[in-house]
């Protein structure tokens, strides 16, 4: 028996001796000194021994069973300690370059333009993209069949709205934010709405079914025209950083009265034309006019008391302009070598 227990001392020292790793280490204990390990197995005979004999033997196996519980804690620490040496981090290292993103040229210039109209009074507003006809068309004057509606390509959806009363569009302009603002608001009101607006386009270099407008409308007693225009050529200075040449437009739109169309020159062919100005030399950027009392009317203020105008701004465009880009389908490509330009 004190030869087994020797025997078996050795044999685990001699294992313990070329253990590297703690998960082997842990099986080994659990394989010797567990529950149902081999030492624990000999202890258990000595039940069959005389009293005498179970005295020394129990002792000496106390003895190893000891000696080996620590031989295998200083291996653990062994162990443990080379795993930290090898894991040490040299914080010296050039740390890995993380890309970071960024705005994306449309949101850029929507926030350079909201801070430029809030400096002026306005409040920033938006709206829902799936609209009922009723917002996106009747409120402002465009009543079914009128001949109006085919000016803007629209995508309408098979449902109605929630009262059943209304067929649902996905918005055509960012127009009809005004119906609801003056609703909301009432008059006086100074609002902007930049967002994006859908139309059923053939697509090609200026035309996407998918783009951004910023509509701008201002009502108080007495406001005319030239507010709208004073309005207008700040935000291009805004934009811009400097004078551009206009030039202003009868226009017609349903809701507004009289409706101007405010041109600036191509500033990608700087007047020669090309097909970003459909060779015209002129972009449209600016339709706007004064609010027709049928709009006021729908938005619940009185147009003998109130005027005022409206814009909408053709945000993606403005860009294209600012920036000198000559295919609107680069917005939505999610092109990296286009959107790392900015
Ligand atoms: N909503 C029109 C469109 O998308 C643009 C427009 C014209 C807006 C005149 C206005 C306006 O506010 O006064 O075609």
């Amino acid at each position: 028996m004190q030869n087994r227990l020797q025997k078996l001392k050795q044999e685990i020292f001699d294992k313990l001796a070329e253990i590297k790793h703690l998960d082997v280490l842990r099986d080994l204990e659990v394989k010797y000194l567990g529950r149902k390990g081999e030492f624990t197995k000999i202890l258990r005979c000595l039940k069959d021994l005389t009293i005498q004999e179970k005295k020394e033997i129990g002792k000496l196996a106390n003895e190893i069973k000891k000696d080996l519980q620590e031989k295998f804690e200083e291996v653990k620490n062994v162990i443990t300690k080379n795993v930290i040496k090898r894991e040490k981090l040299d914080v010296t290292l050039p740390g890995e370059k993380i890309e970071k993103g960024h705005l994306h040229p449309i949101t850029i210039i929507q926030n350079e333009l909201e801070d430029l109209f809030i400096s002026m009074g306005f409040m920033v507003l938006d709206g829902p993209e799936l609209e009922s006809d009723y917002y996106n068309f009747e409120a402002l004057n465009i009543p079914k069949h009128h001949p109006a509606r085919d000016m803007q390509d629209t995508f309408y959806i098979d449902k109605k709205n929630k009262k059943q009363e209304y067929d649902l569009v996905m918005r055509t302009h960012t127009s009809p934010v005004q119906v609801r603002a003056m609703q909301k608001y009432g008059a006086p009101l100074r609002c902007v709405v930049p967002g994006k607006v859908f139309r059923n386009e053939a697509l090609d270099a200026c035309h996407e079914h998918t783009f951004y407008q910023l509509e701008g409308l201002m009502i108080d007693e007495n406001i005319s025209i030239s507010n709208l225009i004073a309005v207008m050529k700040k935000l291009l200075n805004g934009i811009f950083k400097k004078e551009m040449e206009t030039r202003v437009r009868p226009g017609y739109f349903p809701f507004v009265e009289p409706g101007i169309e405010l041109d600036i020159k191509c500033a990608i062919c700087n007047g020669k034309g090309c097909p970003s100005c459909k060779n015209s030399g002129w972009l449209e950027l600016f339709p706007a006019g004064m609010v027709h009392p049928n709009v006021l009317i729908a938005g619940n203020i009185d147009p003998k008391k109130y005027s005022g105008f409206a814009f909408g701004l053709g945000l993606t465009r403005l860009i294209m302009m600012k920036y000198g880009i000559n295919d609107i389908r680069l917005f939505n490509s999610g092109d990296l070598r286009f959107l790392e330009q900015f």
